[in-house]
């Protein structure tokens, strides 16, 4: 069966249905077991936030959806069909920008388009640099952009393929804390236009209360979904939004959840004490890369 967008069911495009998903990792002759039996179900247009802290299985989950990582147990299906391979049905924006350096932003953008043979694929390219602020910088390369503007490429490059699901791996967790609210409001502008089904990850729970219509709470060991709580704070959101008594309520009863496992969880093996006690930090130790062979993964893959 053909899974180009075109294709799917229309009810069912966009739609995410995780169900009995585990993923277990080989590290060492030690089996590790990133995710365990992971249930989740999303709807067409919906914005959701899978929110927890560093090592639960949050890029694990993000990257069977997008067909980067398989299933050891379960299913992932997109659009109603399972998940292979990454393909034009999901868009995503890694952690660090995954942009091509020796491409320029243009190129970058017009890259998902030309492979799946867009003539107008310099004209698509242009229109997505344009509705992220970027029309001036088409010419310039990654090494000649902030770290803003290498994510606002980034989110040009996803969206340019017009995918109905909408991957983001932690995408503004590198910015400084005024850029990040910018794109915060930027990426729900861009939502609101598309209504594209949208998977954010965050460790921070004020960006998953501001964005999102419905945020999961992820745990740790074992890792699987731990909590939901649903967002009814109205759209559009502005920055006053953050004033609404509906967000602190909102704020502390997640944020007190979140900080009683935090506290009474080892540190993971893998980050040093010191650098752990900033959340920034701890989200700064690079998750080893991987990928299943694909032409889709060479593009979603850290270039
Ligand atoms: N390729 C891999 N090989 C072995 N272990 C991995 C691999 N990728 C992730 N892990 C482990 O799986 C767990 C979940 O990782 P990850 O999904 O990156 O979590 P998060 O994004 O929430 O920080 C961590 O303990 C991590 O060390
Ligand atoms: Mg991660």
């Amino acid at each position: 069966m053909n899974s180009a967008p075109s294709q799917v069911d229309a009810a069912v495009q966009g739609a995410i249905d995780v169900s009995g998903l585990s993923v277990r990792y080989s590290r060492r002759e030690r089996v590790h077991t990133a995710l365990d039996d992971v249930n989740l179900s999303i709807a067409p247009g919906e914005f959701v936030a899978l929110l927890g802290p560093s090592g639960c299985g949050k890029t694990t989950l993000l990257h069977a959806m997008a067909g980067i990582v398989a299933p050891s147990n379960g299913s992932v299906l997109v659009g109603g069909e399972p998940v292979k391979e990454p393909t034009a049905q999901t868009g995503i924006v890694f952690q660090q920008h995954s942009l091509f350096p020796w491409m320029t932003a243009l190129e970058n953008v017009a890259f998902g388009p030309r492979r799946l043979g867009r003539t107008d694929a310099a004209g698509i390219a242009r229109r997505g640099l344009a509705s992220v602020g970027l029309g001036d910088f088409a010419d310039a390369y990654p090494a000649q952009l902030s770290g803003g503007m290498r994510q606002r490429v980034g989110l040009a490059r996803a969206l340019a393929i017009d995918p109905p699901v909408l991957l983001m791996d932690e995408p503004f967790g590198a910015l400084d804390a005024m850029t990040r609210e910018a794109m915060q409001e930027l990426l729900l502008a861009i939502w609101g236009q598309r209504k594209n089904t949208v998977v954010f990850v965050t460790h921070d729970v004020e960006e998953a209360i501001f964005l999102s219509d419905r945020i999961v709470l992820m745990d740790t060991a074992p890792s699987r979904v731990r909590a939901e709580f649903a967002v009814d704070l109205p759209r559009p959101r502005f920055f006053e939004t953050r004033q609404d008594p509906r967000f602190h309520e909102l704020r502390t009863t997640i944020g007190r959840l979140v900080r009683e496992k935090t506290e009474r969880e080892p540190l993971p093996s893998n980050i040093e004490a010191g650098r752990a006690s900033s959340p920034q930090a701890a989200a700064e130790i690079p998750a080893p890369t991987r990928s299943r062979s694909s032409g889709w993964a060479l593009f979603t893959r850290h270039g």
